[in-house]
């Protein structure tokens, strides 16, 4: 049934461009986001996986509205119903959308770890807790990000996010550089989440880590989404998959033989006409040289204009 839970964040056609001086100060546009569509749902973990480069972390930092000052974006986001419009998503960072972002450098040096952990929002018991949680000692409270090691840094940025009440939690890679137990207590923490009724987006290029916590895995490619499906789709393989790139990245898994994709994903300035993927497609046709539209398909999303 359509209307049963509805998304608690959808996103159509998101564009994103950067203006830039070219030669004699001309300015030019590079667009490196370009008609991107995702929905994520309250009690679900909606894994976005693409490989570096393809628009995850703008994608996280639009919804936030902390894109740098020369992006322009363009498209629909709609949060509980509602236009998520510049001011409202000032208003509801870190209080009902909280990010736990790619890089420790996201931490600010001049504020003590503790400080930063609580927030505006978090109480000196709920702290206490998620330092629990995360097995960060509790010395770590006095300390300043710069005596952090790597792994502890990463850890403090996680339990920034899940401190507060968000109903969305983004955790851009939060896994890369933890100790193996400490990255699997994470994840299945992010599951607890989306348990406990909020809706989580994990990013990673791990196509493995998001087959373990999520329940739908949007494939980015190029600054766009190809597809959109259950992550019982990919459990299934091939012939439950509707896009040929989520065909490669599950044929390049381990356990179904790594067989490797040739050639590599376009950049931003230098994309082909039409579909994006089709200079490495085995099934392109002339249709694909023109533009290709997300459409709905077998309870998931597709663009592709074979795809049936
Ligand atoms: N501030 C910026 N100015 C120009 N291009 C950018 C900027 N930030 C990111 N990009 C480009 O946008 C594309 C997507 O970046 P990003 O979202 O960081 O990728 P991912 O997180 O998937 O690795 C990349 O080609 C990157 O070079
Ligand atoms: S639209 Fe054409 S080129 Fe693109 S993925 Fe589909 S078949 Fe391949
Ligand atoms: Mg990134």
């Amino acid at each position: 049934m359509p209307n049963e839970n509805p998304p608690l964040l959808e996103i159509k056609d998101l564009s994103v461009k950067f203006s830039r001086y070219g030669q004699g100060l001309s300015q030019q546009e590079l667009e490196v986001i370009s008609n991107l569509s995702v929905r994520v749902k309250a009690g679900q973990v909606l894994a976005v996986i693409g490989s570096s480069g393809s628009g995850k972390s703008l994608l996280a930092h639009a919804i936030l509205g902390i894109l740098p000052s020369n992006a322009i974006s363009s498209g629909q986001m709609i949060y509980r119903g509602e236009e998520l419009t510049q001011p409202r998503k000032m208003e509801l960072r870190g209080r009902e959308i909280a990010l736990v972002p790619q890089s420790v450098s996201y931490l600010d040096p001049l504020m003590k770890v503790g400080e930063q952990v609580k927030g505006l929002f978090g109480s000196e018991e709920a702290r206490r807790r998620v330092f629990q949680k995360y097995a960060l000692q509790p010395e770590a409270a006095d300390m300043y990000p710069f005596h952090l090691s790597g792994g502890m840094a990463r850890r403090v940025l996680v339990a920034t996010a899940v401190i507060s009440e968000a109903r969305l939690i983004i955790a851009d890679e939060p896994t890369p550089g933890l100790h193996p137990s400490i990255a699997q207590e994470m994840v299945r923490h992010l599951r607890e989440l989306a348990d406990q009724g909020r809706a989580v987006m994990l990013i990673t290029h791990e196509l493995d880590l998001a087959f373990r916590i999520a329940d739908q895995i949007a494939v980015f490619y190029g600054g766009t989404t190809v597809e959109l499906a259950s992550v019982e789709d990919f459990r299934q393989g091939p012939h439950a998959l509707r896009h040929p790139y989520s065909r490669a990245l599950w044929a390049a898994l381990p356990e179904n033989g790594f067989q490797p994709l040739p050639g590599f994903q376009p950049y931003a300035g230098q994309l082909p006409p039409g579909c994006l993927f089709a200079p490495r497609c085995p099934q392109k046709t002339g249709e694909c040289l023109d533009y290709v539209a997300m459409r709905e398909l077998k309870g998931g999303m597709v663009r592709c204009c074979h795809a049936s």
